[in-house]
């Protein structure tokens, strides 16, 4: 291989720009000509292309985003689109390319890989970690400390004020942010897709905490939790628990910006390094991630079917220490 590519795509996530800089050092180390796709699968089809030196990824490490931006492309689910996109890589002479994503943009890869004989390798980008074949997704460890300090903040008001938060944060199909946040944070209940709420405990610890004047009680819910939003369940427990002071409180996309951490970037640069290795090395089409502490290579057709699963013990710590 002479020239590889790389893009980010679907929700960016803190950490993609350090990949972004080990993919081009590494390339450039090893001999090849790196090319970076702008604005996802849609810059693929459009041939946005820029050609990355050394000092393209200068002082990118710290930088929350993805300088080469991203999108969610509907084109890219057309055969057309993919036509099209494998036209634009042959043109420009790219060979192999990297792609930093969550599931959406690997299911992408996965089918495109089938069609059209060109190898892709993947890291795992996505502030949701929901990502089988890897212990942490690059963003995530950024996400959890960012919605961490948020909650702690509105810990502080709702002591000061005697009142009860619901506050939703990000996942659409996955608590594991939920999970973390909530148990950094105290929370007296955390609600994730993956497991239905119990409400009969949730109602025995607001008793509890209301017996007890409890000043400050906060639940954590994951967006995508089947029993609703946060407003939703903010209503609920009003119902039940009228005596409580509620507010709600959604955290958005400020879980999505922001300077990785210090572990994001040290784990996205070593996943960057070791995708272009894997590729150059002839791996294809799966993503590289890493477990305990090893580098390990899962094809892009089970990380994409197989989520990763909610530890046991960390729905344990939640009972047990709330
Ligand atoms: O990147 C993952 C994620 O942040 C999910 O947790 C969330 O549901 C979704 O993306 C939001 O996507 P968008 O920014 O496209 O609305």
């Amino acid at each position: 291989m002479k020239k590889i590519a790389v893009f980010t795509s679907g929700g960016d996530a803190p950490g993609m720009n350090a990949c972004i800089r080990a993919v081009v050092r590494t390339g450039l180390k090893m001999g090849v000509e790196v090319i970076g796709i702008r604005e996802g699968f849609e810059g693929m089809i459009d041939g946005n292309f820029v050609s990355m030196d050394r000092k393209s990824v200068s002082g990118i490490i710290h930088l929350g985003g993805t300088i080469l931006h991203s999108a969610r492309s509907d084109r890219f689910r057309t055969k057309e689109g993919r036509k099209e996109a494998f036209r634009q890589l042959q043109a420009a002479g790219i060979e192999g390319v990297i792609a930093i994503g969550g599931d959406g943009t690997f299911t992408g890869a996965d089918i495109f890989t089938k069609e059209f004989n060109i190898p892709f390798v993947g890291t795992p980008g996505t502030i949701d970690n929901d990502l089988y074949g890897t212990d942490f997704t690059i963003g995530y460890d950024t996400a959890i400390n960012t919605a961490m300090h948020a909650i702690d903040n509105i810990k502080d008001t709702a002591n000061a004020h005697h009142r009860l938060f619901i506050i939703e944060v990000m996942g659409r199909d996955a608590g594991f942010i939920a999970l973390r946040s909530g148990i950094a944070t105290g929370a007296e209940a955390i609600l994730i897709p993956e497991s239905k709420t119990d409400t009969e405990a949730l109602t025995r610890i607001l008793s509890l905490n209301e017996q007890k004047k409890k000043r400050a009680n906060i639940i954590v819910v994951a967006e995508g939790d089947e029993e609703g939003g946060a407003f939703e369940i903010a209503k609920k427990i009003k119902e039940q628990f009228p005596s409580f002071e509620t507010k709600v409180t959604i955290l958005g996309h400020i879980q999505r910006g922001g300077r990785p951490t210090c572990m994001e970037r040290v784990m996205a640069s070593r996943l960057g390094m070791e995708a272009v290795r894997a590729l150059l090395n002839g791996k294809r089409s799966v993503m590289v991630g890493q477990v305990h502490k090893e580098v390990v290579y899962t094809p892009f057709e089970k990380a994409i079917k197989h989520h990763q699963r909610v530890n046991p013990i960390l729905m344990e710590m939640v009972e047990m220490l709330a």
